[in-house]
Order: structure tokens, then C-alpha cells, then sequence
């Protein structure tokens, strides 16, 4: 099985190879997701925009970015600490944060949102953001579960709108699912397409279905094991250390509830319960709910199912 840091030296080195059309590329949310695609976007060479609610979350995003740089130099640069600051400094210098999201798709070829998994919110930005860019800019939601297309419906631009979904941590994570909505032209498509390949990561596609592929598999999972804790069947540490050493899964399906964010995830089982009620797999757990309104997000507010050190 290949090791972490394998995984990012591959990453870093196929992402030699840059795709012409797509130099400047805005990120829309710099929360976990988007923060980790303004990260690998700008270490891959490309110019990218940071947009943010407001100079304090821009900050927080921005010394996340830097302290994950880090740990990729770390491991990238073991012999060469110089050649890993180099590579810090020059990957900061090529991005820039702003707070206003008109302001920063002024000169974009590609737009990804990574904000709340919000249908209204989601409308909200794409709709301000479509008056606001070129005609050729290119729009992707990173979103975990809402359909593309519906996503896409309130803007003109429907024939350069896609999916493009990363996983978390995504300096890390080698996936890209790539998604097309009937509209979607083929340069669009290739272009996404190539554009992934030129972040490093491995692109596959899929129909603009409830999760794509992985969120399918993985959010029922992750959703049973909830409900196996409710009734009482394990504790979560033993859930979880059964399917790390019983599957040989990275981590266990409660720790990674909290890593994605517990927020995050009740928005896409509660989404797809509203949607398809009858189907068992989509059905809400109740301590999930009670966590969420607890303000217990899970490692990004230091507590969920588990206590986390900062
Ligand atoms: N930035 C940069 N590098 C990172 C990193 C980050 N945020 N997180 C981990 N790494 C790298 C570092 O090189 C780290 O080495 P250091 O100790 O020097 O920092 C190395 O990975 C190994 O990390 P750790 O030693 O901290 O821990 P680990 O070996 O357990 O790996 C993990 C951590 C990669 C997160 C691993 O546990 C894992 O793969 N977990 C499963 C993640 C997963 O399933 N993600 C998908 C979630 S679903 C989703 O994203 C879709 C959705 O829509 C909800
Ligand atoms: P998050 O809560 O960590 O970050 C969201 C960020 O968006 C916040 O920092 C917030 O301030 C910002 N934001 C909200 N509205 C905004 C706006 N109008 N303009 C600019 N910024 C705004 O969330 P996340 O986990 O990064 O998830 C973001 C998106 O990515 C969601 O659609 C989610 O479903 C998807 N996603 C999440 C994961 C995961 O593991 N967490 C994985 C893949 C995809």
C-alpha cells in the first residue's frame, strides 16, 4: 500500500505537467476543502484567488495553508530544507486572499466552490458570481452530495459548469471525481479533466448521481456505524479499530465523522433523506443531529464524537 508520503511526492511530481488553459483559478470557501484546493493549486503552479467571508477566516485559512506546506516540504525536502522553504515562499507568492467573491473572479479561468453544503447558499454565490465573470471562466462546486445541476441552474452558463470533488485532506488524497451535467461542453469537460491531472491527482468520472461514487459508498457507511453506537452493539473505538484492523481501512468510520466535519456530513444525510425518505441507507442518526446542536462539529471545533487537541 502506498505510504503518505509517496502519496504526496507523486502527487507533487506528476503535477509538473500544467494544464495551458488554466492558470488563474479562484477557490470560493477556504474552509477544510477550500483550503487544501488553494494549496495544491498554487504548489502545482497556478495563480490562485482565495475568496473569504471576511480578514479573519481569510487568516485563519492562510496559516492553515502554511502550516500544511510545511509538513509537505518536511517530507518533500528532507535533505534540502532550503529547497523546502523555497518551495513554501514561492508557492505562498502565487496566492492572494480576497472577501469579495465579484472581485475575485474578475481574471479567473476556473472557479471552485467549497462552501457550506448549502442548495440556497450555494444559488446565493453562483448567481452573484455569474454576472460577475468573464464569459469564459469555467464553474465547478466541490460539493459532497447536491446535484450539479441543480447547482448550475441559476446561472448562463450551464455548458461550462461541472463537478469537481476532492477528498480531505487534499494535499493527501490522490481522487478527483469529475463531474458532468448533460449540458457540460466537451472542452469544459477536458479541461477539468486535464486541470486535475495537472494538481496531481487521479481524475475519474461519474454521472451527477446522489455522491458520486465514493460519497455513495462511504456516507451509508459512515451513517450505520452512527446507528450500530446508538444501539449499543460496539463503542466507537471499537467500531473504529474494527474496520482499521479488520478492513484495513486508514481510519475508523466514527474518527472520520469527525475529520470531514460533522456538520457536513448530517447536511448530506439529512439532504438525501428529505429527497429520497423511503431509502433506509439515507436515514438520519439521531446522536448526529444531537451533536451538530450541540455546536459539536467534530476535529474542527475540538470536539465530536471524540475530544480533539488543537
Ligand atoms: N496537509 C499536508 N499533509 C498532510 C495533511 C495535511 N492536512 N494531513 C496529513 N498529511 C501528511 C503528512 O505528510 C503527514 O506527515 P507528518 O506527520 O509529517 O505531518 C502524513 O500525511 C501522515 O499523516 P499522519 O501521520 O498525521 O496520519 P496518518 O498516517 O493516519 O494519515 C490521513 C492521515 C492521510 C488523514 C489518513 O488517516 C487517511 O487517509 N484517513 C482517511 C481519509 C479519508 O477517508 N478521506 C476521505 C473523506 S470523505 C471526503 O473527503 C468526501 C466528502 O465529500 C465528505
Ligand atoms: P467548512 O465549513 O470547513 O468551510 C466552508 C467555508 O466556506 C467556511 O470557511 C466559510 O466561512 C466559507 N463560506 C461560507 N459562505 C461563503 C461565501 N458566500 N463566500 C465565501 N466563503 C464562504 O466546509 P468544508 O468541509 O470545507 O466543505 C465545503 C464544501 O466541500 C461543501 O460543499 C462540502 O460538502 C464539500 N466537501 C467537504 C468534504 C469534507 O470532508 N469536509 C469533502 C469533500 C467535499
Amino acid at each position: 500500500m502506498a505510504t503518505p508520503l509517496s502519496i504526496i511526492k507523486r502527487s507533487l511530481s506528476t503535477s509538473a505537467v500544467r494544464q495551458a488553459t488554466i492558470k488563474n483559478v479562484t477557490i470560493i470557501g477556504g474552509g477544510l476543502m477550500g483550503s487544501g484546493i488553494a494549496q495544491v493549486s498554487a504548489a502545482t503552479g497556478h495563480n490562485v484567488t482565495l475568496v473569504e467571508l471576511n480578514t479573519d477566516v481569510l487568516k485563519k485559512a492562510q496559516a492553515g495553508i502554511q502550516n500544511s506546506l510545511g509538513r509537505v516540504a518536511k517530507k518533500m525536502f528532507k535533505e534540502k530544507p532550503a529547497d523546502g522553504d523555497r518551495f513554501i515562499s514561492e508557492t505562498l507568492k502565487r496566492l492572494r486572499g480576497v472577501t469579495s467573491a465579484e472581485e475575485g473572479v474578475q481574471d479567473a479561468d476556473l472557479v471552485i466552490e467549497a462552501i457550506v453544503e448549502n442548495m440556497d447558499v450555494k444559488h446565493k454565490l453562483f448567481k452573484a458570481i455569474d454576472a460577475a465573470a468573464p464569459a469564459k471562466t469555467i464553474f465547478a462546486s466541490n460539493t459532497s452530495s447536491l446535484p450539479i445541476s441543480e447547482i448550475a441552474s441559476v446561472t448562463n452558463r450551464k455548458d461550462r459548469f461541472g463537478g469537481l470533488h476532492f477528498f480531505n485532506p487534499v494535499p493527501v488524497m490522490r481522487l478527483l471525481e469529475v463531474i458532468r451535467i448533460p449540458e457540460t461542453n466537451e472542452e469544459t469537460y477536458q479541461a477539468m479533466m486535464a486541470w486535475g491531472k495537472a494538481v496531481g491527482k487521479t481524475c475519474v468520472t461519474c454521472k451527477d448521481t446522489p455522491g458520486f461514487i465514493v460519497n455513495r459508498l462511504l456516507v451509508p457507511y459512515m451513517a450505520e456505524a452512527v446507528r450500530m453506537l446508538e444501539r449499543g452493539d460496539a463503542t466507537a473505538r471499537d467500531i473504529d479499530t474494527a474496520m482499521k484492523l479488520g478492513a484495513g481501512y486508514p481510519m475508523g468510520p466514527i474518527e472520520l465523522s469527525d475529520y470531514v466535519g460533522l456538520d457536513t456530513t448530517a447536511f448530506i444525510v439529512e439532504g438525501w433523506h428529505k429527497k429520497y425518505p423511503d431509502n433506509p441507507l439515507f436515514a438520519p442518526p439521531e446522536k448526529l443531529r444531537e451533536l451538530v446542536k450541540q455546536g459539536k462539529l467534530g476535529m474542527k471545533t475540538g470536539e465530536g464524537f471524540y475530544k480533539h487537541s488543537k
